[in-house]
């Protein structure tokens, strides 16, 4: 018998490396082997979230200035809290393994380029702690060729030289991180998809347990 599991598992990368992908996948691969799994994603579904994508793809522009970063700082954490207790906690609590696509690894990474990473920290403090985080490794040039190859239309991150930086970011953040004491993965998200996905697997069981 499995027994029910809460764990909050996250998944994180450059644009293009392949979460969204891989959460899918990965949700897959659990409900063959018995796992209740609900998969989730950030900026979330909610209210803060909306706002978030909107803004991300332009709109609510101010006319000849970059909006600051700190603003998106603010509403990310604001959108993790609201998305931690609106939907994550509840399927915790009723057993059910959750998988997101990107936590505060993002902020971390992205927001970190533009706004002091440690102020960010300090907003993400209250945030749910993921029991794994698998971090799809890509170089910048990878990734964007995959979002060229898939006809994306390029968000405010995405310009080659910033994916670089949050490359640069990531590595930072997810090496901190483990010396903190998180769980992390690191997995070569250049592999084929399938290599991809029974890398996070085997990954995943080993972090929160389980084997098959
Ligand atoms: N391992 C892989 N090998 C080849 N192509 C891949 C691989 N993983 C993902 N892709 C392709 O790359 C594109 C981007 O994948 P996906 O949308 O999952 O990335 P993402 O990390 O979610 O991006 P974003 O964070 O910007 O939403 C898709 O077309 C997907 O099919
Ligand atoms: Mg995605």
């Amino acid at each position: 018998m499995v027994a029910p599991m809460s764990k909050l598992i996250v998944l994180e990368g450059l644009d293009g490396a392949g979460t969204t992908t891989q959460a899918r996948l990965l949700a897959q691969a659990l409900t063959e082997r018995g796992r209740t799994v609900h998969v989730t994603r950030q900026p979330s579904d909610g209210p803060i979230g909306k706002l978030l994508r909107a803004m991300l793809t332009g709109e609510h522009a101010i006319e000849g200035q970059a909006i600051d970063q700190r603003t998106f700082g603010l509403l990310f954490a604001a959108d993790r809290m609201d998305h931690g207790q609106r939907e994550v906690a509840p399927a915790l609590a009723a057993g059910t393994l959750v998988i997101s696509d990107r936590w505060y690894h993002s902020s971390l990474a992205y927001q970190g380029t533009g706004a002091d990473r440690a102020w960010i920290a300090t907003a993400n403090l209250h945030a749910i702690r993921p029991d794994v985080t698998v971090f799809l490794r890509v170089r910048p040039e990878v990734a964007a060729a995959r979002r060229a190859a898939a006809g994306r239309t390029e968000e405010l991150f995405e310009a080659i030289e910033m994916q670089r930086k949050v490359a640069a970011g990531y590595d930072e953040v997810m090496h901190k991180l483990a010396f903190a004491g998180e769980r992390i993965e690191v997995v070569n998200g250049e592999l084929p998809l399938e290599e991809v996905t029974s890398e996070i697997l085997a990954g995943v069981l080993r972090r929160i347990g389980g084997t098959n």
